[in-house]
């Protein structure tokens, strides 16, 4: 955001079901959050409620690819130009995922990735990176990630910072990146198995083929905590991601109890994560599976 010039007066449009993550750089920046509602099959950003936010305040836009799976970009893009807002890419769940040949990360302005240990491309300790394809937004986002300097050691860009990644962690990912694709193709491979059993209700996120790398299998459940026992009995773990839309998070102290998201407010209080990940064996997919297959509503 401080990259493309974002700071206090900014707003920035994002989605309140993706964990504040965009938020809290948002804060960090001195911008402020606006919130739009989300598909509720996709779960992610939904363009026409972008389209109803104010053009006034919004500068930028930041879309997340939740759980795996690319957002709607051509959608959002056609808004975004229309208005001129910047568009940045959360990646963080999304490494690889790609529609028409074209990977999560080379659609927007610019994009993050995170490299936490528990994604799809994960260090062995946190790391990040910002990807995007104009030379002046990177080198001042590389200016900013190194003290603002430009050179050795003049100091230009305001407000430059220590957040260089570490260099072992950049060759842990290096020797990882060749197995993401096959990887991701086993993700991809263990949640359509889940979407293949005969199941009542539960609504598994959309799926898109490619476009969804699913970093995390999540799907809809009118009774969860039911459902969250029945998995429990069945010795599989689940988790919910996330159970509070960020403009109802505690920190704001009502600062956003305006904003109303129907999708976004249901939906949180319906989603599970159920385990999808590649080093599951056929035996624990399939233990996965019977879960499914056992539960009734
Ligand atoms: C969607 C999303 N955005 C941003 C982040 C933040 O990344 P990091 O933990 O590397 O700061 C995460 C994960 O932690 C995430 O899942």
């Amino acid at each position: 955001m401080r990259a493309l010039g974002l700071g206090p007066g900014d707003g920035v449009a994002m989605v309140a079901n993706a964990g504040m993550y965009a938020a809290t750089a948002a804060v960090a920046a001195g911008c402020t959050p606006v919130y739009c509602d989300i598909n509720p099959g996709t779960l992610l950003m939904d363009p026409d409620s972008l389209a109803t936010l104010s053009g006034e305040t919004v500068r930028a836009v930041v879309v997340t690819h939740l759980y795996g799976l690319l957002a709607d970009m051509p959608a959002i893009l056609n808004v975004a130009r229309s208005r001129g807002w910047a568009v940045i890419e959360d990646c963080a769940q999304a490494h690889g995922a790609q529609r028409d040949g074209k990977r999560a990360g080379s659609w927007g302005d610019l994009a993050a990735f995170s490299f936490y240990p528990t994604k799809n491309l994960g260090a062995c300790g946190d790391g990040g990176a910002v990807v995007g394809a104009d030379k002046t937004l990177m080198d001042r986002a590389r200016s900013l990630r190194q003290y603002g300097w430009r050179g050795k050691y003049y100091a230009v860009e305001p407000g430059g910072r220590n957040s260089r990644l570490d260099e072992l962690q950049a060759a842990i990912l290096l020797a990882k990146l060749p197995a993401l694709d096959q990887q991701n193709a086993r993700r991809r491979a263990i949640a359509s198995y889940y979407r293949g059993v005969p199941h009542s209700g539960l609504v598994f996120q959309d799926d898109e083929g490619e476009a969804h790398v699913h970093h995390l299998c999540v799907l809809r459940s009118n009774h969860r905590e039911a459902f969250q026992a029945h998995l429990a009995s069945h010795g599989v773990a689940s988790d919910i991601h996330y159970p509070c839309p960020d403009h109802r998070q505690p920190v704001w102290n009502g600062r956003f109890n305006g904003v109303r998201l129907p999708v976004t407010e249901r939906v949180c209080q319906e989603v599970v994560t159920i385990p999808c990940h590649p080093w599951m064996d056929d035996g624990e997919v399939e233990q996965v599976a019977d879960a499914i297959r056992a539960w009734s509503p």
